[in-house]
């Protein structure tokens, strides 16, 4: 039975603003063991035209109100209502501005949520967005309520020698009783939900900044005792990342102090409050030994992108939340971009796609998708997805494709002018490319409001008399998901004519769709190019850089495909390609599992690959990409439907071994080439060297299937790269047997204090690829560093499992199923959000074979009974069994 009493709907189109205005807001928190006091005066003011006896409703959420004045004076209790989740206040000035001074008393000990105020590892910090400032004090919490913020906080100074809060430090100073207090004062507009406080014993580091136009910034990083020392690296990054927004967008920071605290129990990536970062540790703590290249990639993202928020998020916000993409797949575009630059264009593009293809395509093409800009949620926690970050990201990418390197920056210059300060819609910035371009952008913004993945078919003919090449391109979208009509999208496609020099040739276009530079803009459901003056016969080469988020069919010769995977000057469309092949080849030998004669890749696309690996002209990070597999999830994806797991599993594993055995020379060359250095360095260049001998490391394996090399290299490592590989080719590869028992046990007793390296422990023991992993997860949850009260714990055991090893979480017989549901259940009473999370790995359930669906289905339906389960966690199942 369905439960019926999900929480209210919100909708894009009931938006109106609030009935008051708020122009300032000043705070007193005073924390103690135990409890916390907020003590906050709002200066508000009914708005022009509103009814003088329009009462004041203001958002809670879990609260208590201890107190309550207007313009000093207590309100008289027959005036107002106050309940746990709201605060509604009658009798009010008709006009003029007014004072409300409003008391809470929450206990931040007992936030296992970790929205609004709580403790992490003893330290009092926040989390605002979305909506988790009213678990602080009464509020109009939406983030088109923006005001100053004036805040004190007083503490212990023994427990909380470090108070801070968003803007810039004002006052500080001694209080009785071995307390002390901190204001901070923040000038800038900002809604509430980049609202900050942290308080508690950290270690920090400094280091000052100068602006392009010369004003001085200290920056300080923040964390636990005797951890910052692994800061270093994020200090870097931030550095380049403030230079880079001067740079290539003209923006610099705007308060005297830019802080970023690192603290252990956080539910997402980092937050980029007004002035006071609060990241996940994760995201800030790096050294050698205890963290992997991805990891030092990953802070260096992690940091520009929350940097970025500052202008795109923070000077600029969003009017409602359904215009989340508005800040986010902006700022996931711009440190795309800033990742570009720092490191290889192409490896960064790669990378870029894969997560596209891995978290977004599936999302999209199954019951949890939804438009970029949502037309409704019943829990905004739940948007904020890989379509709103990652297709919105590409959005931005395809308006830059469409306009232009310089046309982009000048609708970007005009939205820095035009809303900042504002909070702003999707069709307030697309109209700025507009304005600033000349370009109608009508059509292209579609893609914001049409959820699901485009196919794009792309075919050629060739006249080898006239010397022209007719390309036709055809686009079409699955119908039936919620707001989808299957109107055609203007779909950038960037392309080149590649002769045999591997040159791209200069050609004439005689007519069909428009085509501006390298680019075809597919606006119809079906159009035509006519190439001239081409002479000989051409390799197309299409969607060059990913250029549009399609699933892409070009008819296209396997030799044209392999000469482009060769010749491309496009390095990512040779990545693209190549890639292309080996998935489309590996779904065959997975839909086919008998035709066990055969081998799961042809013989050209195994050469491919081993060319493009062994290519020295290339750059190492390039070639690990070209031997990187398709995910077993991808070939599923592709599948769409009958999926069985086990052999999808069966054929990557049969073409690991073939390329392993073919390349056998390639790969102990690349291993004896790949000399660590002296000291080791985490730049692109080295890292990229690491990656692709860690690549042939794994190759060797399968085909030898012998774990000597993997054994002597865990214990020559010398840093958590080349560690953490040969650890896991040890416990993927050779499970279970003793080399990996042991290799496992040392890597646990090195590091059985750091919880980040123990989730790299858990993680990687939770994705054995074998439906038994099954009871190795069951037994680590009584592990006694277990704890479903960290995030990163449960994402590192739990999450990791149901999400990404496909055979164990899928396992026939629902037992992996039934497991993670249980697991669910029990986290989403201490923390939903993060039970929401780990719910949406369920998503694909109806792509799967006739048993594992049902059983799935009969999971998801018993988890949906349950009573009590939160509305985070019941919105996510509930949206996947529609
Ligand atoms: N706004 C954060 C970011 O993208 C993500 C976040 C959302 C963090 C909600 C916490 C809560 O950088
Ligand atoms: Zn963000």
């Amino acid at each position: 039975m369905l439960r019926t009493d999900d929480g209210p709907t919100i909708k894009l189109e009931d938006y109106r603003p609030t009935d008051f205005v708020l122009h300032s807001v000043a705070m007193t928190v005073r924390l103690f063991e135990g409890r916390a006091e907020i003590d906050t005066q709002l200066e508000l003011e009914r708005r022009e035209g509103v009814a003088g006896d329009a009462r004041l409703v203001l958002d809670g959420d879990e609260l208590t109100l201890s107190g309550l004045a207007l313009n000093g004076t207590a309100v008289p209790a027959e005036t107002y209502t106050a309940s746990p989740e709201r605060l509604e206040i009658a009798s009010l000035p008709a006009t003029g501005r007014f004072t409300l001074d409003i008391a809470t008393r929450i206990v931040p000990e007992e936030n296992t949520k970790l929205m609004g105020l709580y403790r992490s590892n003893g330290v009092w910090c926040t989390q605002c967005e979305a909506e988790g400032f009213r678990r602080i004090t009464y509020f109009l919490d939406r983030p088109d309520v923006l005001a100053p913020y004036r805040v004190r906080i007083e503490a212990d100074r023994a427990t909380a020698p470090i108070l801070l809060s968003n803007g810039n430090p004002a006052e500080h100073g001694d209080l009785p009783d071995g307390r002390h207090f901190a204001v901070w004062d923040d000038p800038f507009n900002k809604p509430s939900y980049l609202f900050a406080l942290v308080a508690g014993d950290l270690d920090s580091i400094h280091e000052e900044f100068e602006t392009a136009s010369g004003k001085p910034v200290t920056l300080g990083i923040y964390t636990e005792k005797g951890r910052v020392g692994q800061a270093g690296y994020a200090m870097d990054a931030l550095k380049r990342s403030m230079w880079w927004d001067e740079r290539r967008f003209g923006r610099e920071y705007d308060l005297d102090v830019f802080n970023i605290v690192a603290i252990p129990d956080f539910n997402m990536g980092a937050m980029e409050n007004k002035g006071l970062n609060v990241f996940n540790h994760k995201y800030v703590l790096l050294d050698p030994d205890t963290a992997t290249d991805a990891d030092y990639a990953g802070v260096e993202t992690v940091i520009a992108h929350e940097y970025f928020h500052n202008w795109t998020g923070n000077r600029i916000t969003c009017r409602d939340w359904f215009q989340l993409c508005l800040k986010e797949g902006l700022t996931v575009y711009r440190d795309q971009e800033f990742s570009a630059d720092e490191r290889s264009a192409a490896v960064q593009r790669i990378n870029s796609v894969r997560r596209l293809k891995a978290h977004q395509f599936p999302e999209d093409q199954g019951p949890l998708q939804h438009p970029v800009r949502p037309r409704e949620y019943r829990e905004i926690n739940n948007f904020y997805t890989a379509t709103v970050y990652d297709k919105g990201a590409e959005l931005v990418r395809m308006i830059a494709t469409i306009l232009g390197r310089d046309g982009f920056r000048k609708g970007m210059d005009l939205y820095f002018e035009r809303h900042d300060g504002d909070a702003a819609t999707i069709e307030d910035f697309i109209a700025c490319f507009e304005d600033a371009s000349g370009a109608d952008l009508s059509q292209f913004a579609l893609w914001y409001s049409q959820a699901g993945t485009p196919s794009l078919a792309v075919s050629e003919s060739w006249d080898e008399a006239s010397g022209t090449l007719t390309v036709g391109l055809k686009q079409a979208l699955e119908l039936g998901a919620s707001g989808t009509d299957g109107d055609p999208f203007h779909i950038p496609v960037r392309f080149g004519l590649v002769g045999s020099n591997g040159q791209d040739k200069v050609v004439t276009v005689r007519h069909g769709a428009e085509v501006t530079g390298d680019v075809i803009h597919l606006t119809g459901e079906e159009e035509t190019v006519i190439f001239e003056n081409v002479g000989e016969r051409p390799y197309l080469s299409v969607l060059r850089d990913f250029s549009a988020p399609v699933t892409l069919h070009h008819e296209q010769s396997l030799s044209d495909r392999l000469a482009l995977a060769r010749l491309d000057p496009n390095l990512f469309n040779r990545w693209r390609i190549l890639n292309d092949l080996v998935a489309e080849a590996l779904v065959a030998a997975s839909r086919d599992p008998q035709r066990t004669a055969e081998p799961p890749l042809p013989a050209q696309i195994v050469e491919a690959i081993l060319g493009s690996a062994g290519d020295d002209t290339i750059e190492a990070a390039y070639r690990a990409q070209a031997l990187a597999l398709p995910s077993e999830q991808e070939i599923a994806r592709m599948l769409a439907e009958n999926v069985d797991p086990d052999a999808i599993h069966a054929a990557v594993d049969a073409a690991r071994r073939l390329i392993g055995e073919r390349g056998r020379a390639l790969f102990e060359r690349i291993r004896a080439e790949a000399r660590p250095a002296a000291e080791f360095s985490p730049d692109a260049d080295s890292a990229g060297r690491r990656a692709l001998a860690n690549v042939a490391l794994g190759y060797l394996a399968a085909a030898s299937g012998d774990p000597a090399p993997a054994e002597a290299q865990y214990r020559a490592a010398r840093n958590m790269t080349d560690r953490l590989a040969a650890l896991a080719v040890l416990v993927h590869r050779f499970p279970g047997t003793g080399a990996a028992t042991a290799a496992l046990a040392d890597f646990y007793a090195r590091s059985e204090d750091d919880g980040l390296v123990v989730d790299k422990w858990f993680a990687l023991q939770a994705t054995v690829p074998d439906p038994a992993a099954l009871d190795i997860v069951a037994g680590l949850l009584n592990h006694p560093k277990f704890t479903l009260r960290n995030p990163n714990r449960v994402r590192a055991l739990v999450g990791t499992f149901a999400g990404a090893n496909q055979r164990a979480f899928h396992r026939a017989d629902g037992a992996g199923y039934r497991w993670v549901a249980e697991r669910i259940v029990e986290l989403d009473k201490l923390n939903p959000q993060v039970a929401a999370r780990i719910a949406t790995t369920f998503r694909s359930w109806r792509s799967f074979e006739a048993e594992r669906r049902r059983a799935a289905q009969e999971a998801l339906e018993k988890l949906s009974a349950i009573p009590g389960l939160s509305n985070d966690t019941r919105d996510i199942v509930g949206r996947s069994l529609r």
